[in-house]
């Protein structure tokens, strides 16, 4: 049976292990979007992952979904994350850039600018603002010739990460974002060539891959998907269906890898699998649920066909996650209070496991 330990050929990267740390954004940057040292030492305490996904960088002011996220539109943002990848490189690790636009789930105080989204549909729930939360807003709709603009910043902030020494990047499809707020039939109300059906729905989400795997080539390019998960009040009808177009979609592009949350009945998981020809990457239980995961969900789901599993809140209070899924140690619980705020504590804090003597 595949084990996790085992050695993985993913696009031309040699992962170590299967072991995938998901992305997480912990709103820790400097002012302009800038990594920090804290940052760098923090990916770097986790550099043993078979793979690093970043937090979610934004592609563009206007794509900013909450205060205190990184970019990768600027030249100093580049310049900042340099410190970043090096870190997690010199300590024998891979990363990948998750590059996230908000779309409609942002803020004019969080950005100063109007946030945009397929139609002026509101999120349901409070967006992160510098003051707090507040309603999500009626976001801007996209005239039909700036979509294609909002798809290219994607390709652009590729750019910018490979310049940046990210090993790749994933776009965020999923949790109700901008490209998921496009594939919903209730955030999306579109009469144009974005939306309605399910090719006008998806076409946002192959653009975007499209031009990003243009840009830094198919083998750097993932993107994760949540089929049916209804994050920020997005719903999507006929999922089965949509899924099924979009994946012979990206693999037409040939992208390195779909990150499949399991927000789907395991039935539709697993055709999904059998759809896509190339690396799958599981995380195996719903985002943000009580249970944090563990060997046993990791190893079904490897033998259901995934080729990699990812873990979120283990590695943030787990540095030494792949170690101690190795040896059989505790997982350490994590705090959720420093999810987002706390500096360094709840970040930089967690320590590998204690042997004692
Ligand atoms: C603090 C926190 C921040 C997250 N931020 C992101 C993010 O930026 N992008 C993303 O795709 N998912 C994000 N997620 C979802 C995780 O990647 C993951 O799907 C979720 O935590 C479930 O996996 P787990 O049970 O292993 O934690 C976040 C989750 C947490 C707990």
């Amino acid at each position: 049976m595949t084990s996790l330990f085992q050695p993985y050929r993913l696009a031309d990267l040699h992962l170590p292990n299967r072991v995938v740390m998901a992305p997480m954004t912990r709103v820790r940057a400097a002012e302009g979007g800038l990594a920090t040292p804290s940052m760098a030492a923090y990916y770097a305490q986790r550099a043993t992952a078979g793979l690093i996904v970043s937090e979610g960088v934004q592609p563009s002011l206007v794509g900013q979904s909450n205060p205190g996220t990184p970019g990768l539109y600027t030249d100093e943002q580049v310049a900042s994350w340099k410190p970043v990848t090096e870190a997690v490189h010199a300590n024998g690790g891979r990363v990948f850039a998750q590059i996230m636009h908000g779309g409609r789930v942002s803020h004019p105080e969080t950005t100063g600018t109007q946030p945009v989204g397929p139609s002026a549909v509101a999120a349901v729930g409070d967006v992160f603002t510098p003051s707090g939360p507040r309603p999500a807003p009626v976001p801007r709709a996209l005239e039909e010739a700036e979509v294609p603009e909002q798809a290219e910043s994607y390709a652009r902030a590729a750019r910018r990460a490979v310049a940046a020494g990210f090993d790749g990047v994933e776009l965020h499809g999923a949790n109700g974002y901008l490209i998921s707020q496009f594939l919903s039939d209730n955030a999306n109300l579109r009469t144009d060539s974005y939306g309605g059906s399910v090719a006008n729905r998806i076409r946002f989400a192959v653009e975007a891959t499209a031009a990003t795997a243009d840009a830094v080539g198919p083998e750097r390019t993932g993107i994760r998907l949540s089929p049916g998960a209804g994050f920020w009040g997005v719903e999507e009808t006929g999922v089965r269906e949509m899924y099924t177009a979009l994946l012979a979609e990206l693999a037409r592009i040939g992208i390195a890898y779909v990150h499949l949350e399991a927000t789907a009945d395991e039935e539709l998981l697993l055709e999904l699998r059998r759809a896509w020809p190339t690396t799958l990457i599981m995380n195996p239980v719903l985002p943000m649920g009580p249970k944090q995961v563990g060997r046993t969900e990791a190893d079904r789901w490897l033998g259901l066909g995934a080729d990699l599993i990812s873990f979120g809140r283990a590695f943030i209070a787990n540095p030494d996650l792949v170690e101690r899924l190795r040896t059989g140690l505790p997982i350490a619980p994590v705090d959720e209070a420093t999810y987002y705020q706390g500096g360094d504590r709840g970040y930089l804090t967690y320590p590998a496991y204690q042997y004692s003597a």
